[in-house]
């Protein structure tokens, strides 16, 4: 096996992403972490990104099947944190060296227009970090009062591009379909950089749609992209399925989530590529790594007060939980520094390279 495997020489077509999302042979995947992580380096370096990470709210208004904090599960206390607080954590995000705070929240309407604007304004005025927002689908009207006071960039998942699987999943809102491909296109026409990204192994996920997901990061020209095994959620209506989609079905297994993001840095060399925390929670000793090793370049530690993040339970057992604030970040630079890599300086936003840098 050689460095320059063959296979990667020409672009990845839908039968190559489906043969390489089906692969066992654990050799063969060598090859396939080796050119997930050759590009990794060539594209965007050894650096890798913390962005800290804080859960504003937990409210939401959507019923989504799978997702802890959906509006019906009456088991959870709900937290929307003070300004102050979101501030406090912003300022920890600065005093660890992060270059980027993402705030992130259930899709809440109690988080209003001009409360996020002036919250977005003030983090600018008092830092120098770049702004993730991830709170949901929002108007465009919002999106650009966002922007306009300084956010950098959005958070969006589409979860699945299968449109019958998400809206089973992902029901709409009366007289408001859902559409968050159209967002992530008014997202970006309003000059964010997006992110956006699926959960591996949701119950009725086939190959084939999971082929079409990472056809799909590269359609959408993603700057960020997020990629997690689906975790059932005891009180949710999927809390007890795992597979139902027969011999079709995606298994939300560790191994099959490594060659999705080895399968988006090869089809998206430039993007931002986070170990997510839900990979860490099925792994906890090196989910993390491995990760990066497979072709991600950016860790989001969890800066969310202590009292408010064991209630953001989206997923039961998220990895963070029991991270200290303290401890957390200095842990994972550890981890980052066992790799041979380093901890990113600066805003880490997306790097293009002009035509003559795609080699
Ligand atoms: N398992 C895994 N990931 C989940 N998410 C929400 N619920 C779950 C779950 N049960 C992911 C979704 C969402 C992101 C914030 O968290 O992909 O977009």
């Amino acid at each position: 096996m050689t460095a320059k495997d063959p296979s990667f020489e020409t672009p990845l077509d839908r039968d190559r992403i489906r043969a390489w999302l089906r692969e066992e042979d654990a050799l063969r995947l060598e090859v396939l972490w080796r050119a997930a992580d050759d590009a990794r380096r060539l594209h965007v370096g050894d650096e890798v990104h913390l962005r800290g990470l804080v859960e504003i709210s937990n409210h939401c208004r959507r019923q989504c099947a799978y997702c802890g904090i959906r509006a019906g599960n009456r088991g959870i206390e709900r937290y929307r944190m003070t300004r102050d607080e979101i501030l406090a954590c912003a300022r920890e995000a600065m005093s660890l060296g992060f270059g980027t705070v993402v705030l992130q929240a259930g899709e809440d309407p109690g988080l209003g227009s001009e409360w996020v604007a002036d919250l977005v304004r003030t983090i600018k005025s008092e830092t120098s970090l770049s702004i993730t927002l991830s709170l949901g689908e929002r108007t465009t009207d919002e999106l650009r009062a966002w922007k306009r006071a300084g956010a950098d960039r959005y958070l969006l998942r589409f979860e699945t591009s299968d449109p019958s699987l998400f809206h089973r999943i992902h029901p709409s809102l009366p007289n408001a379909l859902s559409d968050r491909m159209a967002q992530l296109r008014a997202l970006r026409d309003l000059g964010y950089e997006i992110g956006s990204g699926v959960m591996v192994g949701i119950p009725g996920q086939t190959w084939d749609s999971l082929v079409q997901d990472i056809l799909t990061f590269k359609a959408l020209d993603l700057d960020m992209i997020g990629v997690g095994p689906f975790l059932p959620h005891p009180d949710t209506p999927l809390g007890g399925a795992t597979e139902d989609g027969g011999e079709d079905q995606v298994p939300a297994t560790e191994d099959v989530v490594y060659r999705v993001l080895a399968l988006a840095r090869l089809v998206c060399p430039e993007a931002n590529i986070p170990s997510t925390t839900a990979l860490a929670a099925i792994n906890k000793k090196h989910g993390r790594q491995l990760g990066l090793l497979r072709g991600a370049n950016v860790v989001m530690p969890n800066l969310t007060p202590s009292t408010y993040r064991f209630k953001y339970a989206i997923y039961p057992d998220k990895a963070c939980v029991n991270e200290t604030v303290l401890v957390g970040p200095s842990v994972i630079a550890e981890q980052i520094e066992a790799l041979g890599r380093r901890v990113g300086r600066g805003e880490g936003g997306r790097r293009r390279r002009g035509p003559a840098g795609n080699g």
